[in-house]
Protein backbone atom coordinates (compact mmCIF):
# COMPACT_ATOMS: atom_id res chain seq x y z
CA UNK A 1 0.00 0.00 0.00
CA UNK A 2 1.08 3.77 -0.63
CA UNK A 3 2.19 5.94 1.68
CA UNK A 4 -0.45 8.32 2.12
CA UNK A 5 0.91 11.51 0.89
CA UNK A 6 -0.36 15.37 0.74
CA UNK A 7 -0.55 17.65 -2.10
CA UNK A 8 1.32 20.72 -0.93
CA UNK A 9 -2.23 22.23 -1.96
CA UNK A 10 -3.58 20.22 0.73
CA UNK A 11 -1.26 20.86 2.92
CA UNK A 12 -1.96 24.63 2.86
CA UNK A 13 -5.45 24.39 3.35
CA UNK A 14 -4.87 22.00 6.37
CA UNK A 15 -2.63 24.76 7.86
CA UNK A 16 -5.13 27.29 6.74
CA UNK A 17 -8.26 25.48 8.48
CA UNK A 18 -6.07 24.51 11.60
CA UNK A 19 -5.56 28.53 11.94
CA UNK A 20 -1.47 27.52 11.84
CA UNK A 21 -0.64 30.22 8.86
CA UNK A 22 -3.15 32.49 10.37
CA UNK A 23 -0.29 34.63 12.31
CA UNK A 24 2.24 35.71 9.07
CA UNK A 25 -1.43 35.95 6.58
CA UNK A 26 -3.52 37.97 8.54
CA UNK A 27 -3.45 40.20 5.42
CA UNK A 28 -4.55 37.90 2.84
CA UNK A 29 -8.14 35.76 2.58
CA UNK A 30 -8.08 32.34 2.35
CA UNK A 31 -8.94 32.20 -1.26
CA UNK A 32 -6.09 35.16 -1.79
CA UNK A 33 -3.49 33.10 -0.17
CA UNK A 34 -4.65 29.97 -2.46
CA UNK A 35 -4.27 32.07 -5.46
CA UNK A 36 -0.97 33.55 -5.01
CA UNK A 37 0.23 29.84 -3.65
CA UNK A 38 -1.06 28.78 -7.09
CA UNK A 39 0.17 31.59 -9.07
CA UNK A 40 4.01 29.83 -8.05
CA UNK A 41 3.22 26.59 -8.85
CA UNK A 42 2.16 27.71 -12.27
CA UNK A 43 5.17 29.58 -12.79
CA UNK A 44 7.50 26.76 -11.69
CA UNK A 45 10.25 25.54 -13.93
CA UNK A 46 12.48 22.65 -14.60
CA UNK A 47 16.18 24.01 -14.63
CA UNK A 48 17.39 23.57 -18.35
CA UNK A 49 19.01 20.27 -18.41
CA UNK A 50 22.86 19.95 -18.55
CA UNK A 51 25.16 18.59 -21.57
CA UNK A 52 28.80 18.53 -22.10
CA UNK A 53 31.11 21.39 -22.33
CA UNK A 54 33.19 20.01 -24.98
CA UNK A 55 36.88 20.79 -26.55
CA UNK A 56 35.92 24.09 -28.04
CA UNK A 57 34.74 26.38 -25.35
CA UNK A 58 37.51 29.65 -25.06
CA UNK A 59 37.68 31.84 -22.43
CA UNK A 60 37.51 36.01 -23.70
CA UNK A 61 35.03 36.09 -26.43
CA UNK A 62 33.30 39.63 -26.64
CA UNK A 63 30.06 40.99 -25.44
CA UNK A 64 28.23 40.98 -28.50
CA UNK A 65 24.47 40.42 -29.73
CA UNK A 66 26.17 39.06 -33.46
CA UNK A 67 27.93 36.52 -33.83
CA UNK A 68 26.98 36.48 -37.73
CA UNK A 69 30.09 37.64 -39.86
CA UNK A 70 29.19 40.11 -42.47
CA UNK A 71 29.56 39.08 -46.05
CA UNK A 72 30.50 35.11 -44.88
CA UNK A 73 28.14 32.80 -46.40
CA UNK A 74 25.65 30.88 -43.94
CA UNK A 75 21.75 30.39 -43.38
CA UNK A 76 21.06 33.33 -40.80
CA UNK A 77 19.70 32.31 -37.48
CA UNK A 78 18.56 34.52 -34.33
CA UNK A 79 18.49 33.29 -30.92
CA UNK A 80 15.72 34.35 -28.65
CA UNK A 81 14.84 33.42 -25.01
CA UNK A 82 14.64 34.53 -21.50
CA UNK A 83 16.80 33.23 -18.48
CA UNK A 84 14.66 32.98 -15.53
CA UNK A 85 14.91 30.83 -11.96
CA UNK A 86 12.81 27.78 -11.29
CA UNK A 87 9.85 30.01 -10.00
CA UNK A 88 9.80 31.80 -13.08
CA UNK A 89 11.65 34.89 -12.29
CA UNK A 90 13.48 36.69 -14.52
CA UNK A 91 17.33 36.94 -12.77
CA UNK A 92 19.62 39.74 -12.61
CA UNK A 93 23.29 39.79 -13.91
CA UNK A 94 23.38 37.36 -16.46
CA UNK A 95 26.21 36.47 -18.53
CA UNK A 96 25.67 34.12 -21.65
CA UNK A 97 28.61 32.45 -23.47
CA UNK A 98 27.40 30.90 -26.74
CA UNK A 99 29.86 29.54 -29.31
CA UNK A 100 29.47 27.40 -32.36
CA UNK A 101 30.66 26.06 -35.58
CA UNK A 102 30.26 28.31 -39.16
CA UNK A 103 28.47 26.45 -41.99
CA UNK A 104 31.16 24.34 -42.42
CA UNK A 105 31.40 22.91 -39.48
CA UNK A 106 34.49 24.28 -37.97
CA UNK A 107 35.36 25.99 -35.22
CA UNK A 108 37.87 28.56 -34.74
CA UNK A 109 40.16 27.81 -32.32
CA UNK A 110 42.44 30.50 -32.58
CA UNK A 111 40.39 33.64 -32.29
CA UNK A 112 36.17 34.57 -31.36
CA UNK A 113 34.84 33.82 -34.63
CA UNK A 114 31.53 32.94 -33.61
CA UNK A 115 31.73 33.33 -30.14
CA UNK A 116 30.34 35.53 -27.70
CA UNK A 117 30.01 36.31 -24.16
CA UNK A 118 27.17 38.45 -24.08
CA UNK A 119 26.00 41.04 -20.79
CA UNK A 120 22.22 40.39 -20.69
CA UNK A 121 19.97 43.00 -20.21
CA UNK A 122 16.12 42.46 -18.06
CA UNK A 123 16.75 38.81 -18.40
CA UNK A 124 15.95 38.63 -22.20
CA UNK A 125 18.29 37.90 -25.45
CA UNK A 126 18.32 38.30 -28.88
CA UNK A 127 21.50 36.74 -30.87
CA UNK A 128 22.14 37.04 -34.52
CA UNK A 129 23.88 34.40 -35.95
CA UNK A 130 23.93 31.57 -38.76
CA UNK A 131 22.91 27.83 -38.98
CA UNK A 132 25.81 25.80 -37.65
CA UNK A 133 27.29 23.43 -39.61
CA UNK A 134 27.82 19.55 -39.06
CA UNK A 135 30.87 17.87 -38.06
CA UNK A 136 31.95 14.48 -37.72
CA UNK A 137 32.50 13.64 -33.58
CA UNK A 138 29.20 15.73 -33.11
CA UNK A 139 27.35 15.34 -35.79
CA UNK A 140 24.00 17.29 -34.65
CA UNK A 141 23.88 21.06 -35.82
CA UNK A 142 24.15 22.35 -31.99
CA UNK A 143 24.78 26.25 -30.42
CA UNK A 144 26.58 25.82 -26.96
CA UNK A 145 25.81 27.55 -24.19
CA UNK A 146 28.20 28.19 -20.78
CA UNK A 147 26.00 30.74 -18.68
CA UNK A 148 26.86 32.34 -15.39
CA UNK A 149 24.78 34.82 -13.25
CA UNK A 150 25.17 36.07 -9.75
CA UNK A 151 23.42 33.19 -6.77
CA UNK A 152 22.74 30.42 -9.40
CA UNK A 153 24.92 27.12 -10.90
CA UNK A 154 26.70 27.76 -13.70
CA UNK A 155 24.94 26.09 -16.49
CA UNK A 156 26.71 24.51 -19.43
CA UNK A 157 24.20 23.41 -22.42
CA UNK A 158 23.44 23.14 -26.06
CA UNK A 159 21.02 24.17 -28.74
CA UNK A 160 19.90 21.97 -31.13
CA UNK A 161 17.12 21.89 -33.98
CA UNK A 162 14.00 20.48 -34.89
CA UNK A 163 14.80 21.06 -38.97
CA UNK A 164 18.43 19.01 -38.70
CA UNK A 165 18.63 16.62 -40.85
CA UNK A 166 20.30 14.67 -38.39
CA UNK A 167 16.66 13.39 -36.75
CA UNK A 168 15.37 12.72 -40.43
CA UNK A 169 12.42 14.69 -39.76
CA UNK A 170 11.20 13.39 -36.93
CA UNK A 171 12.98 14.51 -33.55
CA UNK A 172 10.69 12.89 -31.20
CA UNK A 173 11.56 9.48 -32.41
CA UNK A 174 15.13 9.89 -33.23
CA UNK A 175 16.73 12.64 -30.22
CA UNK A 176 18.27 9.50 -29.01
CA UNK A 177 20.66 8.69 -31.87
CA UNK A 178 24.19 8.10 -31.55
CA UNK A 179 23.42 9.47 -27.78
CA UNK A 180 24.19 13.09 -28.80
CA UNK A 181 21.31 14.88 -26.84
CA UNK A 182 20.73 14.18 -23.44
CA UNK A 183 17.00 15.59 -23.17
CA UNK A 184 14.67 16.32 -26.24
CA UNK A 185 13.71 19.35 -25.03
CA UNK A 186 17.07 20.47 -26.26
CA UNK A 187 15.93 19.99 -29.73
CA UNK A 188 13.97 23.64 -30.73
CA UNK A 189 11.55 24.53 -33.50
CA UNK A 190 12.66 26.50 -35.98
CA UNK A 191 10.52 29.32 -37.48
CA UNK A 192 11.41 30.05 -40.93
CA UNK A 193 10.85 33.92 -42.19
CA UNK A 194 10.90 35.02 -45.85
CA UNK A 195 11.60 38.52 -46.74
CA UNK A 196 13.11 40.05 -50.28
CA UNK A 197 16.97 38.80 -49.81
CA UNK A 198 16.80 38.42 -46.34
CA UNK A 199 15.38 34.83 -45.50
CA UNK A 200 16.39 33.86 -41.55
CA UNK A 201 15.61 30.80 -39.62
CA UNK A 202 14.58 31.50 -35.62
CA UNK A 203 14.89 30.12 -32.79
CA UNK A 204 13.93 30.55 -28.76
CA UNK A 205 15.83 28.83 -26.38
CA UNK A 206 15.27 29.64 -22.83
CA UNK A 207 17.50 29.34 -19.97
CA UNK A 208 15.76 28.20 -16.93
CA UNK A 209 18.86 28.46 -13.51
CA UNK A 210 18.61 26.82 -10.09
CA UNK A 211 19.71 29.04 -7.34
CA UNK A 212 22.88 27.75 -5.08
FE1 LIG B 1 30.34 21.40 -30.56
Amino acid sequence: MKPFALSRRQMLENCIAKGTLAAGAVAFSQSQLLAWWEQGEANAQKPTSTEVLGPFYRKGAPNNATMRISGEPGFPLRVTGKVLNTKGQKIEGVRIGMWQTDHKGLYDVQGYRYRINLEVNAAEYTVETILPGHYDDRPAQHIHYLITAPGHKTLITQAYFATDPFFEGDPDKNFKKRGIVGNKELIRPVALYEGPGASRAAITFDIILETL
